[in-house]
């Protein structure tokens, strides 16, 4: 194998198409509904500090790292994993690596698709001038309403998993990457102006404050694996959608800067979502350890009370389906080229197959808070961490020096002595580290 050849997939026309498509994959749900409410439960400025050093630390180097496995493979993680493996000789279980993110991706798009199905909800709330003139009380009582009825719930992920599923149907130039060239620089003006709004809430300093002002006293273990689960989960790592997005990129384009360029996009849309959200937290008496709630209970009081707020809040959560629907298509494409791959079947009957088995996996979310508490916690802080984990070292120490270094073609010696230091060393200790501190091994 000579890392060369071409994907049967297809591949991206441009690196600013794998940029937007690899930022579409990790700007999502994530950023805007995940970041804030789990910084709300955990205490606020001492989680973000940990998780903005996981970024750093584990996520980028990753992120590096399964886009060259990718690249160099050419193929399906779960494929790109056995050719890896044959190619460094090492051993046959190395591909099993491919089969958790495939299984997580799985997973998670299952309760990822009732989530993304509120955002629809609330399109159409928004759109009814449903916000308008509102308390924040009538506001939570319209997210009790949408809770209560999994008649709406199912309907809308329904609706959601036919639009993912038609746009990974259409393949890789086709359906994705002329969705996400317009959506993603919208949904950062809106956010932008949902900021603007906080700033005249009032409560727009003890908002910065909680999200800035670290309190380590108020860190748990479980809140330390939390926040490195969500540095995994927001930039799509540990999985394999990264790694089959890399496996469509074309030859000679700089991974190393490319990645850290998405890592940051994606770490500052977090920022901005969460600047937004919780001075209309504070400046409303509201709760910011709320829950998965927190955007829907906050965000239409924003659109309620401000002047062209009807239009805003119908783009913002069409712009938020959106960011979850180019998330998404990432997490079942690496189950989709899969099948493709190895069995006699198009890539729009893998869809099909695959969709029917999410959709049916996501009503165990509809119908039950503690099956989807249960799937992130099992998905986003130990199998993600986990494949991070076997990537990294896969990377560092399985993988052959003049390959990494051929597929990465660093400018000079040094970075690539950094990124190996980080992936074969720091990575993996740093993951072992915040496994060990949750078994309470710290005391
Ligand atoms: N990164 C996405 C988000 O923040 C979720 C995701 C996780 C996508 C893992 C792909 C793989 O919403």
């Amino acid at each position: 194998m000579t890392g060369t050849k071409k994907s049967i997939h297809g591949e991206w026309s441009s690196r600013f198409a794998f940029i937007l498509a690899a930022t579409g994959s990790a700007v999502g749900l994530g950023n805007i509904w995940k970041f804030p409410y789990i910084t709300g439960e955990n205490g606020g400025g001492a989680f973000v500090i940990v998780y903005l050093l996981c970024v750093a630390v584990i996520g980028i180097p990753i992120m590096i790292a399964e886009t060259m496995m990718g690249r160099r493979a050419r193929q399906c993680p779960i494929n790109a994993l056995e050719t890896l493996t044959e190619e460094a000789g090492a051993h046959k279980n190395w591909h099993y690596l491919g089969w958790l993110g495939v299984i997580a991706g799985f997973l998670i798009l299952s309760y990822y698709s009732v989530i993304a199905g509120w955002a629809l909800a609330y399109v159409v709330k928004a759109f009814t001038g449903s916000f308008s003139g509102e308390s924040a009380a009538q506001i939570s009582g319209l997210f009790s309403d949408l809770q209560a009825s999994p008649g709406q719930q199912i309907f809308w992920h329904t609706v959601f998993m036919v639009a993912t599923m038609s746009v990974v149907a259409r393949g890789v130039q086709g359906g994705l990457e002329k969705a996400v060239r317009l959506l993603m620089p919208s949904l950062f003006v809106l956010l932008i102006l949902l900021v603007a709004y906080a700033m005249t809430t009032g409560a727009y300093m003890q908002g910065l404050e909680f999200l800035f002002k670290p309190d380590f006293s108020k860190m748990t273990g479980d809140g330390v694996l939390t926040a490195m689960g969500h540095a995994f989960f927001t930039l799509s790592l540990g999985m394999g959608a990264i790694m089959v997005y890399g496996s469509y990129l074309p030859k000679g384009i700089s991974i190393a800067k490319t990645s850290i360029l998405i890592a940051g996009a994606d770490t500052l849309v977090a920022l901005l979502a969460g600047v937004a959200i919780f001075p209309i937290v504070f400046a409303n008496g509201l709760e910011a350890s709320a829950g998965p709630g927190l955007i829907f209970q906050t965000l239409p009081i924003a659109f309620g009370n401000m002047t062209g707020g009807w239009l805003f809040g119908v783009l913002f959560f069409v712009l938020l389906v959106f960011a979850a629907i180019s998330s998404a298509i990432s997490l079942i494409e690496p189950a989709v080229a899969w099948v493709v791959e190895n069995y006699d079947v198009d890539r729009k009957q893998a869809s099909i197959y695959m969709g029917v088995g999410t959709w049916a996996l996501g009503l165990g979310t509809v119908f039950s808070e503690s099956f989807f508490e249960k799937i992130d916690y099992l998905t986003a802080n130990l199998m993600l961490p986990l494949g991070g984990l076997g990537i990294a070292l896969f990377a560092g120490r399985v993988m052959l020096q003049k390959h990494t270094q051929a597929e990465l073609a660093l400018d000079n010696e040094i970075e690539y002595t950094a990124w190996k230091f980080l992936v074969s060393y720091v990575t993996p200790v740093a993951v072992f580290l915040v496994f060990l501190h949750v078994l309470g091994v710290f005391g």
